[in-house]
């Protein structure tokens, strides 16, 4: 038997280090008008603005024949729903599908009960009708479906789409922001073709963070360029992937400037070559552009001298072709960014209610996987808490905090860099870096309903990677807590 082992050993380390690497370096021919996924359209009733959403299958072709997806209001995505804070919205979706989904906001700061967790599934051929205020400042948000272990497969086949906040900030309104036009949302997301033009859904055995592709699709468009017509032009770039992270650079390392991350404006604009986006993390970018020319949206490739295992392990880091902006013969002048952008006060951190600490290690957070029957803990609406959130697994892991948002008080003891200062709700976790979070619990209670913790490689999500908080009002903590026995 010693043999056989040692022969079943070198085996698997042939098979292993044998098989393609993740991607191959995605030159693409950029021959596809860039898609923009169109507003939704709403109307205003008793005081609320309303959107309807019909989550439904269909068929799209991506230039592979006929692929079987899923959309929001179409067959691929879904419409951008762009608000007001301060407004009553109201968002009726209708689940279409042969299973249960859910509507999940991300980045939204809303009541748990309407926050489209695995909680309150919507049930084939129902339709949930979800209202709040919008209660914070201009930021780019998504939405996408939260079921229990589904998440995945449903953001796969193409349920997602971009969450708009505009505000009254004239700071805000000289930035470039008219739709598709000066203002072009980015949903980037990875996919593999099958032989017969389906998704492959097969994960990828040796990433370990579910199904990488090898195609990008923009917006839903294969190999996208845009023709702009200003001198600055703004990118709303979403990871709207399931596992895979990506450096966000130009061509010619054409410099730009970042100028909001999840959950808001940065203080001022900040100067960058590259911004790298973990699954679900946002960032608008401004970039000026050159009468006539042709500028290319790159992801980079991981430093030349990381080794296959290296690569293999770092959720796929590759070379892609994203984007190809073609500038007119003669552009419009935008208005310069303005130098501040937001009052982003240093972070307050006295008064903080609470520090916890939370570690990521394979499928478990803190050695706990999801329960839906166990709240993970209790926190006080309107207060403050320190978190610290660490890997110690190799695998790529992204932490998300439902209905609230942080600021990075530090990363390992140093200040964070200028681009994770403002307002953050979804973060990269590379192994061993210690995150001190400032988390600031909204006003929303609700003893009943808990919100979620969790990583964002939807593969994790799905595996259990995932914890519950509620927030309830001053005074109720043990109350809630002979409840819902936290921690237990
Ligand atoms: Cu974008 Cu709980 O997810
Ligand atoms: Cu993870």
């Amino acid at each position: 038997t010693g043999w056989l082992v040692l022969a079943l050993i070198a085996g698997g380390c042939v098979w292993y280090l044998d098989r393609p690497p993740l991607s191959t370096v995605g030159a693409v021919a950029f021959d596809r008008e860039l898609a923009i996924p169109p507003l939704a359209p709403s109307r205003v009733e008793n005081g609320f603005r309303v959107f309807d959403l019909r989550a439904d299958s269909g068929v799209t072709d991506f230039g592979h024949g006929e692929t079987r997806t899923a959309g929001y209001n179409g067959s691929y995505l879904g419409p951008t729903l762009r608000v007001r804070s301060g407004e009553k919205i109201r968002v009726r979706v209708r689940n279409d599908l042969d299973q249960d989904s859910t509507v999940h906001w991300h980045g939204a700061i809303l009541p748990a009960a309407v926050d489209g967790g695995p909680h309150r599934p919507i049930r084939p051929g129902r339709t949930a009708d979800m209202r709040w205020t919008v209660d914070q400042p201009a930021a780019t948000l998504w939405y996408h479906p939260h079921p229990d272990g589904h998440t995945e497969e449903q953001v796969l086949r193409g349920l997602a789409g971009m969450f708009l906040i505009d505000d009254d900030d004239p700071r805000t309104a000289a930035l470039p922001h008219e739709y598709g036009v000066d203002d072009l949302p980015v949903i980037v997301q990875d996919r593999r073709f099958g032989w017969d033009g389906q998704f492959g859904t097969r994960p990828d055995f040796s990433s370990d963070v579910g199904v990488l592709g090898d195609t990008l699709l923009v917006n839903g468009t294969i190999g996208p360029y845009r023709e702009v017509r200003t001198s600055l032009v703004r990118l709303r770039l979403l990871n709207g992937s399931n596992g895979r992270q990506y450096d966000f650079g130009f061509a010619g390392d054409r410099g730009f400037h970042v100028i909001s991350t999840d959950g808001g404006m940065l203080a001022a604009p900040v100067p960058r070559t590259g911004i790298r986006l973990a699954p679900g993390e946002r960032a608008d970018i401004v970039v000026p552009m050159r009468p006539g020319e042709r500028l290319v949206l790159r992801s980079r490739s991981p430093a030349p001298d990381e080794n296959i295992l290296v690569r293999r392990f770092e959720g796929g880091m590759d070379s892609f072709d994203v984007l190809e902006l073609r500038a007119a013969a003669t552009l419009t002048p935008s208005t310069p960014l303005p130098a501040v952008l937001s009052d982003l006060p240093p972070p307050d951190t006295s008064k903080v209610a609470h520090e916890r600490s939370f570690e990521f290690y394979q499928r478990t957070i803190n050695d706990k996987n999801m329960d839906m029957h166990r709240v993970d803990l209790i926190a006080t609406a309107g207060t403050r808490e320190i978190w610290t959130v660490h890997s110690t697994h190799l695998m790529p892991h992204v932490f998300h905090l439902h209905g609230q948002r942080f600021r990075v008080l530090d990363v390992d003891g140093e200040p964070p860099p200028p681009e994770l200062s403002g307002w953050k709700d979804t973060l990269n976790l590379p192994m061993d870096v210690r995150f001190r979070l400032l988390v600031t619990f909204a006003g929303n209670a609700d003893e009943n309903t808990p919100y979620m913790y969790h990583c964002h490689v939807l593969r994790h999500e799905d595996e259990g990677m995932m914890g519950q908080f509620l927030v309830v009002g001053p005074g109720r903590e043990k109350f809630a807590a002979t409840r819902h026995h936290p921690g237990g």
